[in-house]
């Protein structure tokens, strides 16, 4: 693993075989397309709740992604979560794998590419680490000791995050008109925090950080850094997402698709890499235990909707979701009721 990070090698050669996409899944010119037309704003710290609701609602509908602002994360906290972030992958990568190797059980990991490199068929320009967080006194004893801070501040990091994730989801049960707590009784109980690190890459053109996705979480708030790399696909176009400092960016993941039975987006978007910057992003998914049915919403079900997804465990989701390897068409169609 330890030569395998991309931040390992990536100074001293030109962009490997390996790591070229094939033609149709590169990015190409398209790597800087326009940031203009951008996916909506949302300000949290506005008095008028049903406004709140109101945009959280359409921009899910719309585009599966929204940026939230004054959403009361302190400042001096997101600044010093990012600097740990890019200090542990700034470590060699000999104490990066030292520093995940602590739980038998794997709930702490450093990756490249997408946590199966061995089976694919291109790598992406992306090094990884993913930690559980929940319950913080079970995990936190095997996330890394290094950086020194790590705990201190992820620990406070992914407390207050958590707090503002279940915030969102509220916003985002009202404006489907579904029960206020819908979300907490094991659909949000499993969240992991993925600190992704895409270093500079000699031709951005040729690869991808991610390939095309969604995320299989219920939510994800992912804190970005100054530099530019996330794309969302719309309408059959890449539209990339701006850099908002101290706005975190949310987006719908496929699981909260089919809990809004098909109402909400989950989104496929992607991340391109820079030529000069180094760019670290920390992802926290709202994620349910593996155990917990993912299935349309029962208030949002009835003879004149009926239910276009079946009812599955979050764990064999999860099989689908890994089996069908980021073709949408797919996992639509082994998820759909119509397939059962
Ligand atoms: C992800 C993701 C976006 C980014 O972690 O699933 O899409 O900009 N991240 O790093
Ligand atoms: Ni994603």
């Amino acid at each position: 693993m330890e030569d395998l990070l991309v931040s390992s090698w990536c100074k001293d050669r030109a962009v490997p075989e390996t790591y070229i996409f094939p033609p149709e899944q590169r990015p190409g010119k398209l790597i800087d397309v326009p940031v203009g037309n951008n996916i909506p704003v949302v300000d949290l710290g506005v008095h008028d709740q049903t406004q709140i609701i109101q945009q959280i609602f359409e921009a899910s509908q719309d585009f599966g992604f929204f940026q939230v602002i004054n959403h009361g994360v302190p400042n001096r906290l997101m600044d010093d979560a990012m600097s740990v972030f890019k200090e542990f992958h700034a470590m060699s990568a000999k104490d990066k794998t030292f520093e995940c190797s602590k739980d038998p059980n794997k709930s702490c990991s450093v990756y490249t590419g997408s946590q199966n490199y061995a089976k694919e068929k291109f790598h992406l320009w992306r090094d990884g680490l993913l930690h559980l967080c929940n319950p913080q006194e079970k995990y936190i004893q095997f996330w890394p000791e290094k950086p020194t801070r790590y705990r201190e501040i992820v620990g406070t990091y992914t407390t207050v995050v958590r707090k503002l994730g279940f915030r969102i989801l509220e916003f985002i049960s009202q404006g489907l008109g579904i029960s206020p707590v819908h979300f907490s009784s094991g659909l949000a109980e499993n969240p992991r925090l993925l600190v992704n690190h895409y270093p500079p890459c000699p031709d951005p053109s040729l690869t991808l950080g991610q390939g095309k996705h969604r995320d299989p979480s219920i939510i994800n708030i992912l804190l970005q850094s100054e530099v530019y790399g996330l794309q969302v696909f719309k309408d059959e176009e890449w539209i990339g997402v701006k850099p908002i400092p101290y706005a975190f960016v949310v987006n719908i993941g496929y699981p909260l698709q089919i809990i809004s039975n098909g109402k909400l987006k989950g989104a496929e978007h992607r991340v391109v890499t820079n030529s000069n910057l180094a760019r670290t992003t920390a992802s926290f998914f709202i994620n349910p235990l593996d155990e917990t049915i993912i299935e349309p919403a029962k208030t949002l079900v009835d003879a004149s909707n009926p239910a276009l997804y079946r009812s599955l465990l979050y764990k064999n989701f999860l099989i689908k979701y890994i089996a069908t390897s980021g073709n949408t068409q797919a996992l639509e169609e082994a998820l759909s009721s119509s397939t059962e």
